[in-house]
């Protein structure tokens, strides 16, 4: 695989930024060289030579996309853009990597499969539901279902670490479940299935390691960063109570990883990633 081939959308959100540097050779793009919403732009961008797109794009505020104005981003860029890369990646003979979420789902399953249908809850949901669907329609494509990522951005660690070096206790919701997904781990993934020609669909994307919830990630969170801060745990609906404007949010997030360990791929600990993550943060 030549880097030279691999061009990065939106090469400066979270998953964006590792991408960079796994792919140094990459053409990398961000929305003020290729607005993706912009169907002529896509279509006219100069493909010859491109064999591989990835798309780290996306509209990722969940709670703004409940908005009306926010509304018609999330589904232009999540959905209708989505579908504009499909068709160039079909018309091009270019294989096409799509990032889809946990959000995509209702989070009544415990475990989610990849052929899970879809139950979106919230209008993000809806609208990375709709882009998986466009994407199907590239014959060589990758959607990677992954959630809660933590990189080079903001984040939920980024944001805990803040609290607690401002002396905050936070309240945090307990009856979310998931698996925190460092975007090294994303990058390593896309990078397994393109290096082992695996075949083309959907693949669950997520570190390993014990299921918990963002209260019990804010505990862990402290404990390494060596902070001794206290975590009240809220049920989600304690936490919103009186809020307006907040999007509905799946209960269990937790990806099955089978399908991709199948391949061979080995997942990494999330809590062992989150170890390494805080040493950089606060070194
Ligand atoms: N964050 C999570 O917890 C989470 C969970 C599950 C799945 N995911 C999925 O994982 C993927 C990566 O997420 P992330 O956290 O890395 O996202 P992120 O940090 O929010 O970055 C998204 C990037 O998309 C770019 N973008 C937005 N509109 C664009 C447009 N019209 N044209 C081109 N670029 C545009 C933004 O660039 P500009 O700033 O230049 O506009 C931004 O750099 C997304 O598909 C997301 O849905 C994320």
């Amino acid at each position: 695989m030549n880097d030279k081939q691999i061009l990065i959308i939106g090469a400066n959100g979270q998953l964006g930024r590792a991408l960079q540097k796994q792919y140094p050779g990459a053409v990398a793009v961000d929305s003020n060289v290729l607005d993706i919403t912009d169907r002529a732009a896509v279509e006219n961008y100069h493909w010859r030579g491109i064999k591989i797109i990835i798309n780290a794009a996306a509209y990722t505020n969940v709670d703004g996309a409940e908005t009306s104005d926010g509304r018609v981003v999330a589904w232009k860029v999540n959905a209708t853009a989505a579908s504009y890369l499909s068709q160039v990646a079909k018309d091009n003979d270019i294989t096409l990597i799509h990032i889809s979420t946990d959000y995509v789902f209702d989070g009544t399953n415990h475990n989610h499969k990849e052929d899970e249908p879809y139950s979106p809850l919230s209008v993000y949901g809806e609208s990375k539901a709709a882009g998986d669907i466009a994407v199907f329609l590239a014959p060589k494509h990758y959607i990677l279902r992954t959630s809660w990522v933590i990189g080079d951005g903001n984040n939920f660690v980024r944001t805990m670490l803040g609290l607690a070096q401002k002396g905050i206790n936070p309240s945090v919701v307990n009856d979310q479940i998931g698996i925190l997904t460092f975007t090294s781990e994303l990058v390593r993934t896309i990078n397994h299935l393109l290096s082992n020609s695996l075949p083309f669909g959907t693949y669950n994307a997520t570190n390993d390691g014990e299921p918990a919830s963002w209260a019990d990630i804010a505990r862990a969170i402290f404990k390494i960063a060596g902070f001794n801060t206290a975590v009240t745990d809220l049920t989600t609906e304690e936490y919103y109570k009186g809020k307006a404007g907040i999007a509905p949010r799946p209960l269990n997030s937790v990806m099955d990883l089978t399908k991709l360990h199948l391949t061979g791929f080995k997942s990494q600990d999330w809590y062992n990633d989150l170890e390494s993550y805080i040493k950089q943060e606060v070194a």
